[in-house]
C-alpha cells in the first residue's frame, strides 16, 4: 500500500471495525442502501463512464454503478480497509464493467490524472485528517467537467438512529472525549457550510446539498433483542459499549430494548436518519 496520511482510520478499519462490517454487510448495506441509491441517481451516471467509488468497502455501490456504466465503463474501487476490499473483490467479479480495486489512502494515494468521469461515496468521504488534500488529490484524477456525488450524515439530531442509542448507552459508559468540530468520523460533514469551503478549496465548484430524510431498518428487520445485541457489535455505539464488562451489559440491554420498543414496527425497529446528498462539478 501506498504512504497513509490517515494512520488511526487505517487501524480501525484494517480491526475490528472492518472484520464487524464485513460480518454484518447484509443488514449494513440493507440499511445503507437507500441513501446510496439517492446519491447515485444524484450522480447520474452513464454507459462508458469511469467511475471512482471512493471508500468503496464492501462494494455493494461498486456493483449499483457498474450496472449505469454498462456496457463499456469502468469502475474503480478505492478503500483502506483490506477486509472490506477482499468482500468488494469477491462481489465484483459479477459487476457489469471491469472493476479495479486500490488498497490505499484517498488523501495520499497516487491516482492518476483526469482519469475518471464521476467521483462517488456513500459515507466514505467523512474519515480524512485533511479533507482538502484528500478532495484536492481526488479533483486532481476527474477528468475536465467532471462530476462528484456522494452521501453523508446531517448532525446528531437530525439522526434519531444514532442519536437514541447513543444516549441510552451515555447512561451506562463514560462519555467519550468530545471530538474537535470536524474532526473525522461519522458526523465530520455534517455542516455543509464546511463541506463546501472544503470542496471550493480543493478546486470543486457549484457544490449543492439536498437534505434527504429516511427511516432506518436497525438489523434489517431483525426482531428487538437482536437488535439490541448488534448495536454492540456494529454501527456508532459498538466502540462506547466495547470496553463495557460483560457483567454489567444485561442492565444496558435492558435500557435499549426499552428505548427502542417504541420505534418497533411491522418491519422491524425502525429510527428516522438524515443525510445530505452533495454534489458539485470539476472547477
Ligand atoms: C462507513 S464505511 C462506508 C463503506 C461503503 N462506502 C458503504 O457504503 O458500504 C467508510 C469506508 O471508508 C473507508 N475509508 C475511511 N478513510 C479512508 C481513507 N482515508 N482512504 C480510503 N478509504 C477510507 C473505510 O475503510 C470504510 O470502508
Amino acid at each position: 500500500m501506498t504512504e497513509i496520511a490517515n494512520q488511526t482510520q487505517h487501524d480501525f478499519w484494517n480491526g475490528r471495525a472492518g472484520e464487524q462490517w464485513v460480518a454484518g454487510h447484509t443488514r449494513l448495506d440493507a440499511m445503507l442502501r437507500p441513501i446510496g441509491l439517492a446519491a447515485i441517481a444524484q450522480a447520474a451516471p452513464r454507459g462508458g463512464e469511469k467511475i471512482l467509488d471512493v471508500g468503496c468497502g464492501g462494494g455493494e455501490t461498486i456493483l449499483q454503478l457498474a450496472q449505469h456504466a454498462a456496457p463499456d465503463g469502468r469502475i474503480t474501487g478505492i478503500d483502506l480497509s483490506a477486509p472490506l476490499l477482499a468482500l468488494a473483490r469477491q462481489r465484483s467479479a459479477q459487476a457489469a464493467v471491469p472493476v479495479d480495486l486500490l488498497q490505499g489512502d484517498v488523501q495520499t494515494h497516487p491516482l492518476p490524472d483526469a482519469q475518471f468521469d464521476l467521483l462517488f461515496s456513500r459515507f466514505g468521504v467523512m474519515f480524512f485528517a485533511d479533507p482538502v488534500a484528500a478532495f484536492r488529490n481526488l479533483r486532481r484524477s476527474l477528468k475536465p467537467r467532471g462530476r462528484l456525488a456522494f452521501a453523508c450524515w446531517r448532525r446528531l439530531d437530525d439522526n434519531p438512529w444514532m442519536k437514541l442509542p447513543r444516549e441510552v448507552v451515555l447512561r451506562h459508559v463514560p462519555p467519550p472525549l468530545s471530538p474537535e468540530p470536524g474532526a473525522p468520523g461519522m458526523l465530520a460533514f455534517a455542516d455543509p457550510d464546511r463541506v463546501r469551503g472544503i470542496l471550493d478549496a480543493a478546486g470543486f465548484r457549484d457544490a449543492a446539498f439536498k437534505p434527504l430524510d429516511s427511516q432506518v431498518l436497525l438489523g434489517d428487520g431483525a426482531p428487538l433483542d437482536q437488535v439490541v445485541e448488534g448495536l454492540a457489535k456494529e454501527g456508532p455505539t459498538a466502540a462506547l459499549i466495547a470496553d463495557l464488562p460483560r457483567d454489567r451489559r444485561a442492565a444496558l440491554f435492558a435500557d435499549l430494548h426499552s428505548a427502542l420498543a417504541a420505534h418497533v414496527t411491522s418491519a422491524g425497529v425502525t429510527l428516522g436518519a438524515g443525510s445530505w446528498i452533495v454534489s458539485a462539478r470539476a472547477a
